[in-house]
């Protein structure tokens, strides 16, 4: 088969970093990304070729297109850092060839209806593994394993925020079946229900009055000592200041815009309280090769016996994807997807 040498894209209209902090969601997309025909480079040796079937779009992806995320753009190149596709051509991974693979857009961008990936990096997918499943199969499955492991570091209780988003609910799911007692955190009601049925033990909303009450009672009762944190907000900093000694700040995302104050800096002196990082992409390459392999397969056992779902919010094609990402995000009931 003749390998093509360029596809269509939703392609990054500018290189490097932003000049200023970014928002979580820009007003429009319009200025980031432009659908076009690019340039696919030739396979250097350990890279495959995906026909691209389905890719989500993550938090980190709204972060990356504006120029806010921890690694630079490249100018002309397809965003999107994952998905599921077939692997129709191989430099050296001849095995791979015509399977269905979850993969990270490490050579270029998964939003394209082909993309380059490191074959060390693609994932092949069992057959009970849906396309959907397996688009999100790498990024928020394996920091959910990574952070209940942290989680559980920590000791039997750990609070979780932004707790009904997609990861939020897979560390929840995983936290019940290590007998661990996550207490989840949402922002606004209406979930509470179902983040129980998802493994949380409580589940706090921020927005109720009640919240600090019921803040205090719950780290009174659990005494959890990590704060599994997506959001960064005033509310954030509040909780974490109102845990024992010892409590260990995660932050893993930062949804909200807000700059926290941190009120009470003693803490870190008298009650042994630390602020640390967690990033999948320092993990991935620093855990042992073994480790990960196991995480791999318990990710996808997890997927492919139903433990594991994942919520859809829309699916998009290519050329609705610019003007359709944005009011889909929003709607907050799923991954949008973008099928190319
Ligand atoms: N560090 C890493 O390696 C790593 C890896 C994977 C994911 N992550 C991070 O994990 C987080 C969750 O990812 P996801 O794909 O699961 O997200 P998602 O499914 O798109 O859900 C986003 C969630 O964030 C909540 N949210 C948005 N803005 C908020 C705010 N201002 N205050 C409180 N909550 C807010 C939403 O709450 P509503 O339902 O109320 O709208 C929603 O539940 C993101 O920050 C992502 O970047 C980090």
């Amino acid at each position: 088969m003749t390998q093509p040498t360029t596809t269509l894209a939703l392609a990054l209209r500018d290189g490097g970093y932003a000049k200023a902090p970014t928002p979580q969601v820009p007003d429009s997309l319009a200025p980031f990304l432009d659908l076009r025909d690019v340039p696919l480079p030739g396979l250097a040796p350990g890279q495959v070729l995906i026909a691209v079937i389905l890719s989500p779009v993550n938090p980190s992806d709204l972060f990356f297109v504006q120029g806010g995320y921890g690694q630079p753009r490249v100018q002309g190149q397809a965003a999107g850092f994952e998905g599921v596709g077939r692997v129709i051509a191989t430099n050296g991974a001849d095995a791979l060839i015509g399977q269905r693979v979850a993969f990270l857009g490490t050579g270029t961008g998964a939003w394209a209806k082909h993309a380059i990936a490191d074959a060390a990096l693609c994932i092949p997918l069992d057959e009970a593994v849906s396309d959907i499943d397996g688009a999100a199969l790498i990024v928020n499955p394996l920091t959910a394993v990574a952070l209940v492991e942290r989680a559980r570091s920590g000791g039997q209780a750990f609070v979780v925020n932004a707790a009904g988003s997609q990861l939020g609910r897979l560390i929840l799911g995983l936290a019940r079946d290590e007998g661990l007692t996550a207490i989840a955190v949402i922002r606004r009601p209406g979930e509470e229900d179902a983040l129980r049925d998802a493994g949380a033990a409580e589940v706090l909303v921020t927005s109720d009055p009640a919240f600090r009450a019921q803040a205090a009672a719950v780290i009174k009762a659990h005494k959890p000592r990590v704060l599994l944190d997506a959001v960064g907000d005033q509310a954030t900093a509040d909780l974490f200041f109102a845990m024992p000694s010892g409590a260990r700040w995660v932050s893993y995302g930062k949804m909200s815009d807000d700059a926290p104050s941190l009120t009470q800096m003693g803490q870190f002196i008298f009650m042994d309280k630390h602020i640390e990082g967690f990033w999948l992409s320092r993990w991935l390459p620093s855990a042992p090769a073994d480790r990960v392999a196991a995480v791999v397969a318990q990710v996808q056992t997890r997927f492919a016996t139903g433990t594991w779902t994942t919520r859809v919010a829309t699916e998009l094609t290519l050329d609705q994807a610019i003007d359709g990402i944005l009011p889909a995000y929003a709607t907050s009931s799923g991954k949008v997807m973008i099928r190319p």
